[in-house]
């Protein structure tokens, strides 16, 4: 099966691999980098960015702000030309400040979710960064379209789905988390509904699904079901580039449900990690960085952790995660059509 580049308005991801954001720490300039010269798109997250900033205690704020235009430079030194972008949660106190503050530092697209993202194509007024919201349901894609349309006159770039098996949170119950609920036909209905503004807008808007994306054969499930591109977190963090403390990768390459078995969730309800806590390494694993803003705080990254040498997967390198999912999948197609990349003319 050949799949074509995912193309977000101007912008070519040869590659229709989009990294998904994690934090606190764990997808930053490096690892969104390597994604990105990779040919796919490789996506930082902005929760806590700023965590590694002298002054983060005293003024967190503006340690964020700070460490939202490093960790992009530091990407863009690593890819020159390729898609780089944010994960903004929309339930970060700060949400509207570092929407700004990575559109200034050069973003080619924000993606938002943990709340829907009414305002965002507001505070993206006059800059050149894309659009994408997250969804996880027909009723939350029909809601965010039909807002920003009446509101705003604007529509997506690009939607994520991310299903029961995306770690995060989501407002998936547990029961329906164990009960492999079939998702594939909320992803076709959310597809309708992106067809109908992408009829409106006169654009495409491509459709990228996440969640549980471990192997080709579960990449060919999204793209036969209609998807242009997949959203990939959980299979970077071993990573020889991933962001994460070496520690973090060690205990999540030794977590016994790694290929997320719906099961491995967990309420995440842990503050900002503090670097004099001695269990500090651990702490930074949890992303939300406002859980009384937030209902349902699950991840997919298992706390039961059972040592079994022979099911570890490998650590590797981005490139070897790209391979595992799309080897042998044919991307030249962009080429043949004459299809340009980002900064050529
Ligand atoms: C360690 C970790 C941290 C994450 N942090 C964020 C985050 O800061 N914001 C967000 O919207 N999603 C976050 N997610 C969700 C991912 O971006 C992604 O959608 C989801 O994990 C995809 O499923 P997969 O991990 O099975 O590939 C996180 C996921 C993981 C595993």
């Amino acid at each position: 099966m050949n799949y074509k580049p995912l193309q977000i308005g101007d912008l070519i991801a040869e590659r229709p691999i989009v990294q998904g954001g994690m934090g606190v720490g764990i997808s930053l300039g490096n690892l969104a980098g390597a994604v990105a010269k990779e040919g796919g798109v490789g996506i930082i997250s902005s929760a806590q960015i700023g965590f590694k900033e002298e002054d983060f205690e005293n003024n967190p704020r503006l340690a964020n702000k700070k460490a939202i235009k490093k960790e992009y430079e530091k990407a863009r030194r690593i890819s020159p030309n390729g898609i780089i972008g944010f994960n903004i949660m929309v339930a970060l106190k700060d949400y509207r400040e570092h929407v700004i503050e990575a559109a200034k530092a050069g973003a080619d697209i924000i993606v938002s979710g943990a709340g829907l993202p009414t305002e965002l194509p507001e505070y993206l007024k006059g800059f050149k960064t894309k659009m994408a919201p997250i969804v996880s349901s027909v009723k939350s894609a029909k809601v965010i379209l039909k807002y920003w349309d009446r509101r705003h006159n604007a529509t997506a770039d690009m939607i994520i789905i991310e299903g029961p098996k995306a770690g995060g949170h989501l407002g998936f119950s547990v029961e329906e988390l164990e009960s492999e609920l079939d998702y594939d036909n909320e992803i076709q209905g959310i597809i309708d509904v992106v067809k109908e503004y992408e009829k409106k807008y006169n654009k495409d808007i491509p459709v990228v699904v996440a969640g549980g994306i471990s192997d080709k054969n579960k990449v060919k499930h999204a793209f036969d079901l209609g998807a242009q591109g997949v959203q990939v977190a959980t299979r970077f963090v071993p990573t020889k580039e991933c962001d994460a403390d070496e520690n973090y990768k060690k205990e999540d390459l030794q977590r016994e449900n790694h290929s997320h078995k719906s099961d491995s969730t967990k309420d995440v309800t842990a503050k900002v990690p503090d670097e004099n806590d001695k269990n500090f390494e651990n702490k930074k694993e949890v992303y939300l960085n406002e859980p009384d803003n937030i209902d349902n705080k699950h991840t997919n990254i298992d706390s039961k952790s059972t040592t079994n040498n022979d099911r570890l997967p490998k650590t590797g390198t981005v490139s070897e995660v790209f391979m595992s999912l799309v080897a042998g999948i044919m991307f030249t197609l962009g080429a043949f059509l004459g299809l340009k990349k980002k900064d050529q003319d």
